[in-house]
């Protein structure tokens, strides 16, 4: 079959990337402008300076992409692009560059689901890694049990019902004085603390769903560190980032383990930018002892355009492309 090379363009959030990747599966190259020191200052992400700065170095990192892979758009197949779920206005920077080059060229154009490129970042690295499997979503925006299939044929098997794992730990960094992306901070000083210090409540639903529920959590930690401020009691962030991340990373445990009971299979990928986490791989990787844990490298965890590139080859390979008419999609569900 004759080799498919697909440009990506992943501008969701407050990254600017482009990938340009072969067959699915091999990154030729990929490219990640990001914005997290300029939002930093601000303490999250501002929608409004995400997407000047998209359209300010989209073409730069286009340039930069081609260059890296020593590839001209001319031997490019497909131009694709992340059309939904994440910032309307820097979805549109994205969407609209991928459908005008698309044109300018005459190649096919396809709009990719960012959740279905986080699937499939662990296809990238892990050459072995074919469906059916059971995939684990934590990001910033979403907390997700997938049963895939196949290529492109996903059932959602669990979600959360509130806040995303990845959102509360950004805004228990942000309590702690922790800058953003608050993540890798919580993680960083959760090693030098006891995480059975505090007792963080998990949240329960029924026995049979695989639902999530974040925000009692996020209330807890929150309360615990307003409760002793107001006490003029000092805490110990090191123990309190150790407590919260083991409650955090135990819920998640609980309802993939639920996932294979009910599902079975042998093989989990965790994917998304809470995918980096040291702490969570390990705990998984020790829990699931008869299951191969697949996780993506850290530059693969969180936004790039090579994730929406390897779920477009296998979108267009099953469907063909998309027409231009496709608009953005900030809240698309699954
Ligand atoms: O996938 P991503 O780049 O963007 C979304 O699609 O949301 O994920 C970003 C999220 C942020 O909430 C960030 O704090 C979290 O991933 N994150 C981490 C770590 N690195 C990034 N969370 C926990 N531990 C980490 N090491
Ligand atoms: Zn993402």
């Amino acid at each position: 079959m004759k080799d498919i090379i697909v440009l990506s363009i992943e501008t969701s959030c407050d990254e600017t990337s482009v990938a340009i990747v072969k067959n699915g599966r091999e990154i030729i190259s990929n490219k990640i402008y990001s914005q997290i020191d300029i939002h930093n200052e601000f303490g999250g992400v501002v929608p409004e300076v995400a997407s000047r700065k998209h359209l300010e170095v989209i073409n730069i990192v286009i340039d930069e992409a081609l260059k890296e892979g020593n590839i001209n758009l001319k031997d490019i197949d497909v131009i694709s692009a992340t059309y939904g779920p994440g910032l309307i206005g820097a979805l549109l920077v994205g969407l609209q560059y991928a459908k005008g080059l698309s044109y300018a060229l005459n190649k096919d154009f396809i709009g990719v689901n960012h959740i279905e490129g986080h699937i499939s970042s662990c296809f990238l690295e892990h050459k072995d890694l074919v469906p059916p499997f059971i995939s684990l979503v934590v990001s910033g925006g979403h907390t997700m049990i997938f049963n895939v299939k196949d290529y492109g044929v996903y059932e959602k098997i669990g979600e959360t019902r509130d806040d995303a794992i990845g959102e509360v730990f950004d805004k228990i960094a942000r309590k702690l004085n922790l800058s953003y992306p608050g993540g890798p901070n919580i993680e960083k000083l959760a090693k030098f603390g006891d995480e059975d210090k505090i007792k963080f409540p998990k949240s329960r639903f029924e026995e049979d769903t695989l639902d999530f529920s974040y925000s009692g959590l996020k209330s807890s930690v929150l309360n615990y560190i307003n409760t002793n401020n107001l006490k003029n009691i000092e805490i110990s962030k090191e123990d309190v980032c150790a407590s919260f991340q083991k409650t955090a990373v135990s819920m998640l445990i609980e309802n993939v383990e639920k996932a294979f009971k009910l599902y079975g299979g042998d093989k989990l990928s965790i994917v998304g930018g809470v995918s980096s986490n040291n702490y969570l791989k390990e705990r998984f990787k020790n829990h699931f002892k008869n299951v191969k844990v697949y996780t993506p490298s850290k530059v693969l965890c969180t936004d790039n355009g090579a994730m929406i590139a390897s779920a477009a080859y296998y979108s267009y390979l099953k469907n063909g492309g998309s027409e231009y008419s496709l608009n953005v999609s900030p809240n698309i569900k699954f």
